[in-house]
């Protein structure tokens, strides 16, 4: 009986160097604690404390285990959003003195020369389009500017918002007395991944801009799609 006893606190001693350690040993410790439990059931009520710290353990587990998998899916999740950041916004230049784009013989795409913020580097400076990095509903916005010079000069303010050389919508404005024109359009579109967004000055029209930035070119992701 006292053998017993003694072994039974022996158990639960076990027990908690089991609890605080999660080595290669736990599996001895565990078969010990389950050797005093069979061969001395009777005697020995520890042993239902020692049942109940397995329970509490094999909960544990599962907690532990449903937490990290949960854990790993918000990671997941995170770096989506994280990878598919998206957003530009850009200005014609940034001169000291009002300099214009155009008229040219031909439409033209609009190279916006001064970059605020281009996040995912969908925009390219060189050639003015704005590559979709990612399907999803993105909101655009474009603002146009022009100045005659004088009154009574000829004034065409005009461009458009185009997806793959489709015309999306376009702001116009022509002079009838005053000198300056100004224009803008905002909306949310769904495109594609690949798609090419960009402006297009076409012929007659003609856009002037400084550190002002009248002219501006802004598009951003909304929500992913894909
Ligand atoms: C708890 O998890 C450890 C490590 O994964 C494992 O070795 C042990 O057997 C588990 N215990 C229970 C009671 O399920
Ligand atoms: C840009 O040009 C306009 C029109 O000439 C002028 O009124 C404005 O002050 C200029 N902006 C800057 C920052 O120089």
């Amino acid at each position: 009986m006292q053998a017993a006893l003694l072994l039974c606190m022996l158990g639960s001693v076990l027990v908690e160097a089991n609890v605080f350690s999660w080595g290669g040993r736990r599996e001895t410790l565990r078969n010990n604690i389950e050797n005093v439990c069979l061969t001395d059931q009777a005697s020995c009520g520890c042993c239902l404390m020692q049942q109940q710290i397995h329970k509490m353990e094999t909960f544990f587990n599962m907690s532990l285990s449903e937490l990290e998998k949960e854990l790993t899916k918000t990671k997941a999740a995170l770096d989506n959003v994280r990878g598919s950041r998206s957003a530009f916004s850009v200005a014609l230049n940034n001169d000291n003195h009002l300099n214009c784009y155009g008229t040219f013989r031909d439409d033209k795409l609009v190279i916006y020369k001064h970059v605020f913020i281009n996040l995912g580097g969908g925009y390219n400076v060189e050639t003015g389009v704005f590559t979709v990095p990612r399907s999803g509903v993105y909101s655009l916005a474009l603002t146009v500017y022009s100045d005659a010079g004088s009154p009574g000069n000829t004034l065409a303010a005009c461009a458009s918002l185009q997806v793959n050389d489709m015309v999306v919508a376009g702001p116009t404005d022509h002079n009838m007395q005053d000198q300056e024109d100004s224009a803008t359009i905002v909306m949310a579109l769904h495109l594609m991944a690949g798609d090419q967004v960009a402006v297009n000055l076409p012929v007659g029209c003609f856009l002037c801009d400084n550190k002002s930035h009248y002219n501006t070119f802004s598009g951003f992701l909304l929500y992913a799609t894909d």
